[in-house]
């Protein structure tokens, strides 16, 4: 494993155990962002404690991060190493007892996200890639499902705090119900695209913000799914870090959900 590796692993690990203890020991403090997004108090400890670790030993590196420093833009432009960090991804789920949420933090170097760690303290699930080198689940390999029917395929997806636009997200779920197994919507973006990654999910599709997919996209694209979009990509924007329409499936699934999304 690589210093990088090890150490984003020993900080996931350690802001895990802090979003354990916090849910266990404390009362949550809710607090809703803009009105409507859920922020608790274990999200901020829990952003700190990675602001901290990171900043202390990489003192030279930027960071993007959900709940302290979500205004880096254009994060493939920079000339130095960029994290990417979502300190609880599932809040909603984590402040109501459910167990589907994870830290999630990806290094990007170059203009390219180069790795990727997500961790779920409630389950001890442990996803992680490194460009180039596979996807793993607790150090074993993962790889999609070779699932090719989509009448057979089991497909997650989300939906934002704010409702405007979900009336079309509701049509989009009405096409995958037509022509899918069935849908799945688990609250943790991170983990719905590991969960890709491990072949647990066939295909996922959603709009999201760069710290909820940087780390587990690689993590799905290293497992062998295809990641894409199915809506276009403004042509300055890198498509690896474009946030919007987001689609990632197996090499089978994946041209036929492209079909069904852009038709819906
Ligand atoms: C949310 C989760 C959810 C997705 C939302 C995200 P958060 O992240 O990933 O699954 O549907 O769009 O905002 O707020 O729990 O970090
Ligand atoms: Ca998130
Ligand atoms: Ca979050």
């Amino acid at each position: 494993m690589t210093e990088l590796m090890n150490f984003a692993q020993s900080v996931a690990r350690e802001a895990g155990e802090l979003i354990l203890c916090e849910r266990e020991q404390a009362d949550l403090v809710h607090d809703y962002k803009g009105g409507n997004e859920l922020v608790t108090n274990a999200d901020i400890k829990a952003d700190q404690l990675i602001r901290t670790r990171i900043e202390q030993r990489f003192a030279e590196h930027r960071l993007l991060s959900e709940e302290s420093s979500p205004e880096l833009q254009r994060v493939w432009e920079s000339e130095v190493p960029v994290w990417i960090v979502d300190p609880i991804d599932g809040t909603v789920n984590y402040a109501h007892g459910h167990i589907q949420s994870a830290v999630s933090i990806a290094y990007c170097e170059h203009g390219q996200i180069t790795l990727g760690v997500v961790y779920n303290p409630f389950t001890d699930e442990l996803f992680s890639a490194e460009l180039g080198q596979g996807a793993k689940l607790n150090g074993a390999t993962i790889r999609v499902a070779d699932e090719t029917n989509l009448r057979r395929a089991i497909i997650a997806t989300g939906f934002p705090y704010i409702k405007e636009g979900i009336d079309d997200m509701v049509e989009r779920v009405r096409s995958i119900l037509h022509h899918c197994a069935d849908i799945r919507r688990l609250g943790s973006a991170a983990l719905d695209i590991c969960w890709l990654a491990a072949g647990r999910l066939d295909g996922y599709y959603e709009s999201l913000s760069l710290w909820d997919f940087a780390a587990a996209r690689l993590i799905a694209a290293e497992a062998g799914a295809v990641c894409g979009h199915f809506g276009a990509v403004p042509g300055d924007v890198d498509p690896q870090f474009f946030n919007k329409n987001l689609l990632i499936a197996n090499p089978a699934l994946y041209p036929q959900l492209l079909e069904l999304l852009q038709q819906s």
